[in-house]
């Protein structure tokens, strides 16, 4: 591809993506003396961090006595035993400390009378191993992502960290099953970008958007999972998908469960608060995948509210306005904007609304990715990592508790760096970059921009987003799924028959939503395959035919491998770590869940 000329970088370490994991990772190895650079699409403040609300959590006892240990088993029973128990020791007993750096560097955290940092009741948060809910979820009003990535990207800024703004990340350099640099393209140029590194670490987020209608910003395109799947890396566990229970009835904006948290109740067509039927002690705090499905099921017996009866209402009505103001500002404004609604006075229509990617690349808890290889389920991939949305560590197994995500961005975004510091050498010699590795990206590169087939980029993608909406939603059946993945083998064929208008390279917003459009099909398909392929139910994968959890045939985790010509499935497995990474807890071995 003799038409394109790189310009070539070279790194330490670079990290792809800004959010709250691509920003503590890039400041962590800055801050050890390595070479580091952060390439985002986006400009970091507008990475999708920005939209978390109700909090991070973690156990610092400031409104009554919290132990990280009753974090670890609701973190295991809200994984519904799919998550990897190492992973959940490491994140649970290192969450205060990380909290506390966030505090340090400046977050706004909202205070207690006494000063401390407030604390907020979320979903599946309970003492005592499950007695009763707790209040562990630490935020700031209801802005707390946005005020971690502003501050953290402030930090950023006062460590060597070099930035590189609005470059769309195309692929990695692999060479003999070693990670040594990705591509890019710089949007507002045009220029194309060789960014060569000991280390890689892809914080690229999740790939909401092959869904029609979620709580996701448009850029979340899973472009670091697409990136895995072309280099021949397999994804874990993309067949559960959480759906938030709170999204905006039309609009899907977030209305954040701290809300809930806050004192906030659903209810149905009759006024019942329903949730007391499905969880007596944890009402509407229970887990995410399981008020999804109660309102789901609500809905379809004929209880939905509204004209249609297709929704349910979230009242926040009879809650003090002082506290709306001072805890729940932002989703205030966002209801009044997207719903006409005063929270004061009149109930919140919400539905089900797709919201995060338990599954992602699968990692150790030092952040590196790895796969498996012959008898090995743990070999890991020299030169790259992946941190936060885009990983699978996986300490959110089949369903992620409210509020461990933020918590999850800077635990493991740490982790890396400090492996980062641990293995590399500042400046250590790599070795030349060879034109036949990247051949394939500039192919498929020119291969979108002159696309001169009959078919819009946008028709495809809503196309690819409505099957999935309909066929990989919070109920599935056997039928719905294979359904699925008719539906969306028949968009991966029209690819070969995509149309791209704009022949530039400079800011082709069509060229950058179609290589983002192959981005999501690659995931939307692993994501059905990987959903027909499970026979059980678990976490979010609730199975209508095969309504138990089976853990003697099912705790494991999917790996699924995509052959990028024929858009064709492979999948294999490994096995959940059922074992903890200290003394300190025993295994927690698996029980129902109930609430
Ligand atoms: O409901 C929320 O505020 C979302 C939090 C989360 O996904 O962790």
């Amino acid at each position: 591809m003799s038409a394109y000329k790189f310009i070539d970088h070279k790194f330490d370490v670079v990290v792809v993506g800004a959010g709250g994991s691509g920003l503590r990772a890039a400041l962590g190895a800055a801050q050890a003396g390595l070479k580091t650079a952060c390439i985002t699409k986006v400009f970091p403040t507008r990475s999708h961090t920005v939209a978390a609300q109700g909090g991070i959590s973690a156990s610092l006892g400031n409104m009554s006595h919290d132990d990280w240990r009753w974090h670890m088993f609701d973190t295991v029973k809200g994984s519904d035993w799919l998550g990897d128990q190492d992973a959940i020791e490491y994140l649970t007993r290192n969450a205060p400390a990380a909290v506390y750096e966030l505090e340090h560097w400046g977050v706004p955290f909202s205070r207690t009378s006494d000063g401390k940092i407030y604390q907020r009741a979320f979903g599946g948060m309970t003492k005592n191993f499950g007695e009763g809910p707790i209040q562990r979820t630490c935020a700031a009003a209801d802005r707390t992502g946005h005020a971690m990535l502003h501050t953290m990207y402030g930090q950023s800024l006062a460590h060597d960290t070099e930035f590189f703004i609005e470059y769309f990340a195309l692929d990695l350099i692999m060479d003999d099953g070693v990670c040594r640099g990705v591509t890019a393209w710089k949007l507002d140029d045009g220029t194309l970008h060789r960014f060569q590194a000991q280390m890689v670490i892809l914080a690229t987020g999740g790939y909401g958007r092959a869904y029609f209608s979620a709580t996701s910003a448009h850029t979340c395109t899973g472009d670091g999972n697409a990136m895995a799947l072309r280099a021949g890396l397999p994804l874990q566990d993309m067949e559960f998908v959480q759906f938030h229970p709170t999204g905006i009835y039309g609009a899907g904006c977030l209305i954040t469960e701290g809300a809930r948290g806050e004192g906030g109740y659903l209810t149905n067509s009759e006024g019942e608060r329903f949730m007391e039927r499905y969880a007596p002690s944890v009402k509407d705090l229970a887990p995410r995948d399981m008020v999804s499905r109660a309102m789901t099921i609500e809905i379809r017996e004929g209880r939905g509210v509204g004209p249609n009866k297709d929704h349910i209402f979230l009242h926040l009505d009879h809650l003090d306005p002082k506290i709306l103001h001072e805890r729940l500002p932002g989703i205030s404004e966002t209801a009044k904007v997207f719903a006409g609604v005063d929270v004061t006075k009149a109930p919140i229509p919400v539905l089900p609304t797709v919201h995060y990617n338990m599954g992602g690349i699968p990692t150790n808890y030092h952040g590196e990715v790895v796969t498996k290889n012959g008898d090995n389920p743990d070999q890991v991939i020299p030169g790259l990592m992946a941190v936060g949305e885009a990983a699978c560590v996986s300490v959110h197994g089949a369903n992620r508790l409210g509020s461990n995500s933020l918590i999850d961005l800077v635990v493991f975004g740490r982790a890396a760096a400090l492996r980062c510091a641990e293995i590399l050498k500042p400046g250590a010699k790599q070795p030349e970059l060879k034109d036949a590795q990247t051949e394939a990206h500039l192919a498929r590169f020119d291969r979108f921009r002159n696309a001169s087939g009959s078919t819009g980029t946008a028709e495809l993608r809503l196309e690819m987003q409505k099957a999935m909406q309909e066929d990989a939603a919070v109920f599935r059946t056997g039928e719905s799924l294979e359904s699925g993945v008719k539906r969306l083998q028949s968009v991966w064929d029209k690819k070969s028959d995509i149309k791209v208008s704009d022949r530039g390279l400079v800011w082709n917003t069509d060229l950058m939503e179609t290589l983002e459009f192959d981005n999501l099909i690659g995931q939307a398909v692993v994501t059905v395959n990987g959903a027909v392929n499970r026979t059980e139910s678990r976490g979010a994968h609730a199975r209508e035919d095969f309504a138990d959890r089976n853990d003697a045939e099912w705790m494991k985790h999917t790996l699924a491998w995509l052959d990028n010509q024929s858009g064709k499935v492979k999948i294999d497995y490994r096995p959940v770590h059922s074992y903890t990474m200290s003394d300190d807890i025993a295994y927690i071995p698996p029980k129902q869940r109930v609430y």
